[in-house]
Formats: structure tokens, C-alpha cells, sequence
């Protein structure tokens, strides 16, 4: 946990709104759906991540301090990435979860299914190409609400 960064709290959207990937039973509810995201994904203008949440998918995209960012829970842990994926700009928030060793869970992004390390960002597949999605730290508290960390606030909070 880092304590240089500025914590905000993600509006509307508790730990338990997320769909926990360690849940089998929420694995399999999350497959049935996940046919009809991917056909949404397709039209999604690659310029421009929607900002929307969806319920029946496990990433939750979320606007906050100016940036985007995809939500992911496994366990009573929370991760958070950047919303577009480094690659060519697919939503990485609509990404599948897998892991590819013990231990190590990753997205797939459901565009050209690279997969990138959800706790750093690093590209796994393909190999040796030195992509890096942006990962932030996330707190959530025992009422269950869930805190990003950013480096410092973003600019529309210095507008007047
Ligand atoms: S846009 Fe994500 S893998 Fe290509």
C-alpha cells in the first residue's frame, strides 16, 4: 500500500457490486453473458472508452479524476487498470480473466487477447513485446467501498 498517493473514493460502486472471479458460480453466469459483450465490444468506438459499468461482466469501468479505469475483484482483493488496453486501445475492461501460471491472473483483453499481468500491467502474450498497462493501487474499506490511488488529482480539479 502506498501512502504518497492521493486515495478517492469510486462513486455508487462497492466491492460487492464487482463479480468475484474466485467464485466459480460467478464465473460461470459471467461466461453465459459474456457472448453477447463481445458482440457489443466490436461496435465500441476504439477511440473512445465508453464509460459505462456492466453488472455481468468482471471488469467495471469507471471515470474518476479525469481517467478511466477498469475494476477487477478477486477474493476481497480489488485491482485496477487503465480502461483501454496499451495495445490499440480495446476495452480492457471487458477483458477475460485467466491464469495462465498458479498464481498469476491476467486479462485478456477481447480484442487480440494479449494478456497483460493484472497486478503490474506487463504484457505476457505475445512474449517480449514490453507493453504496460497502467495499474493503480486500490483500498476497500469494511463497509466495502472502494478507494483508487493516483499520483495527484487530475486536471478539471483546478478549473474554476
Ligand atoms: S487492443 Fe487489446 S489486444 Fe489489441
Amino acid at each position: 500500500m502506498d501512502s504518497e498517493k492521493l486515495y478517492l473514493p469510486v462513486p455508487d460502486l462497492k466491492v460487492t457490486d464487482l463479480l468475484n472471479w474466485q467464485k466459480e458460480e460467478e464465473r460461470q453466469h459471467r461466461h453465459l453473458v459474456h457472448r453477447n459483450l463481445n458482440e457489443l465490444s466490436v461496435s465500441l468506438d476504439s477511440q473512445q472508452p465508453q464509460a459505462h459499468s456492466h453488472k455481468k461482466c468482471f471488469g467495471n469501468s469507471v471515470t474518476i479524476n479525469d481517467e478511466t479505469v477498469a475494476l477487477f475483484r478477486i477474493g476481497d482483493e480489488v485491482y485496477a487498470t487503465q480502461a483501454k488496453c496499451p495495445h490499440a486501445g480495446g476495452p480492457l475492461y471487458l477483458a477475460d480473466l485467466e491464469e495462465l501460471v498458479p498464481g498469476q491472473v491476467c486479462l485478456k483483453c477481447p480484442w487480440h487477447k494479449w494478456t497483460f499481468s493484472i497486478d503490474s500491467g506487463c504484457s505476457i502474450k505475445p512474449a517480449g513485446r514490453g507493453l504496460v498497462a497502467k495499474t493503480y493501487p486500490v483500498r476497500v474499506n469494511q463497509e466495502g467501498h472502494i478507494y483508487i490511488g493516483f499520483d495527484s488529482f487530475g486536471p478539471s480539479a483546478f478549473e474554476m
